[in-house]
């Protein structure tokens, strides 16, 4: 039968199609499958098929259309992946995206935060400063005197050939930056790294973090100050905890105290950062010299203030049981990583 010899030379012709480009996948698809195609044209003739042949020609044809849109669909796929690799080179854009890692706060940040969080509760704004300060600001306003151990070359980091420009020693600096540029009220705190010359082993490095706090307004008291850290302390470490204010001495502050909080002796780490006393030291404090304000230009005789220094290192190592102070500066992932689900 002459139609059966077309089916099977349409059939050989579907097979040997070569398609490698978009043009001939078109002129395929128009031979084959298209609204006047070839397998029509040759199912058209099935009026001259004879009765008992009919069902094996319309099988015949459907397989020819069965192959026809196979291998239509398999060359259009090949097609899409080359277009896909000509445009992005070797870039599979169906392989599976890699996990995307989530970078996470340094302890030292989410400690101060904290704090920042906590005095921004009660009205203070957050004062940033330089960390190459000058002499002026960091000792002499801060009423330090020229021969006070703290100017000398062993504990402080002068810039090279400069007995002027240094690493500031303490946030108080931020003090006299603040003074000298504002009238109070003031109110701020000023969270930031500072510089010491000396040996780092586990428990100190030459450089730390404090978070300063200054207030100054009429008629500031001491008590006013102690009522603001217990609140912090409180805040910071829990509504039981308890603080102690010892006498100490700042050139910048006249009366001055160190506050303590208590952590016990339960814990090893306790004991361990407080030395056996249960008490751990957290910040110097006290009611600003009259002799800062008058060399910042405020008048001593109007206003009064206090200020504070917290240091973060301990607390940081305390609340996140760090037993070597070195760790926090090496920022190595494997420590960082650690405090990812703490932000
Ligand atoms: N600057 C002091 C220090 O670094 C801390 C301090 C700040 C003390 C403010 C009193 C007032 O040790």
């Amino acid at each position: 039968m002459e139609v059966f010899d077309k089916i099977d030379s349409i059939a050989a012709s579907i097979e040997k199609y070569s398609i490698s480009s978009a043009a001939e996948l078109e002129a395929f698809r128009i031979q084959f499958l298209g609204s006047k195609n070839e397998i029509k044209d040759v199912f058209g003739e099935i009026k001259s098929v004879p009765n008992e042949q009919k069902k094996e020609f319309g099988q015949r044809v459907n397989a020819l259309k069965s192959a026809a849109e196979e291998k239509f669909a398999k060359a259009q796929e090949q097609m899409q992946s080359l277009l896909n690799k000509a445009s992005f080179g070797d870039l599979d854009l169906s392989a599976p995206a890699s996990d995307l890692q989530l970078g996470s706060r340094h302890p030292i940040s989410i400690v101060m935060n904290r704090m920042i969080d906590i005095f921004a509760r009660i009205g203070f704004v957050v004062a940033e400063e330089r960390e190459i300060e000058d002499d002026w600001h960091n000792f002499t306003a801060m009423n330090t005197p020229e021969d006070h151990p703290a100017r000398d070359m062993q504990d402080t980091f002068y810039l090279k050939d400069s007995t002027i420009n240094l690493l500031r020693t303490h946030t108080s600096s931020v003090q006299s930056r603040v003074m000298t540029s504002q009238q109070p009220p003031i109110r701020i705190i000023a969270p930031g790294r500072v510089y010491r010359n000396e040996t780092i082993s586990a428990r100190s490095h030459c450089q730390f973090h404090q978070v300063e706090g200054l207030y100054i307004d009429k008629k500031v008291s001491f008590a006013d100050m102690k009522q603001t850290l217990l609140y912090f302390a409180r805040e910071m470490y829990g509504e039981k905890t308890e603080i102690r204010l010892r006498p100490s001495f700042f050139p910048f502050t006249e009366p001055s105290a160190e506050m303590d909080v208590w952590l016990g002796m339960e814990t090893e780490s306790a004991r361990r950062l407080t030395k056996g006393t249960g008490w751990l030291e957290v910040l110097g404090c006290g009611m600003v010299d009259p002799q800062v304000l008058t060399n910042c230009g405020i008048d001593a005789n109007e206003y009064s203030g206090y200020a504070f220094g917290i240091g973060i290192e301990r607390s940081a190592m305390q609340m996140f049981n760090i037993n070597d102070i070195r760790l926090i500066f090496e920022n190595d992932v494997r420590f960082l990583r650690q405090f990812s689900s703490l932000i």
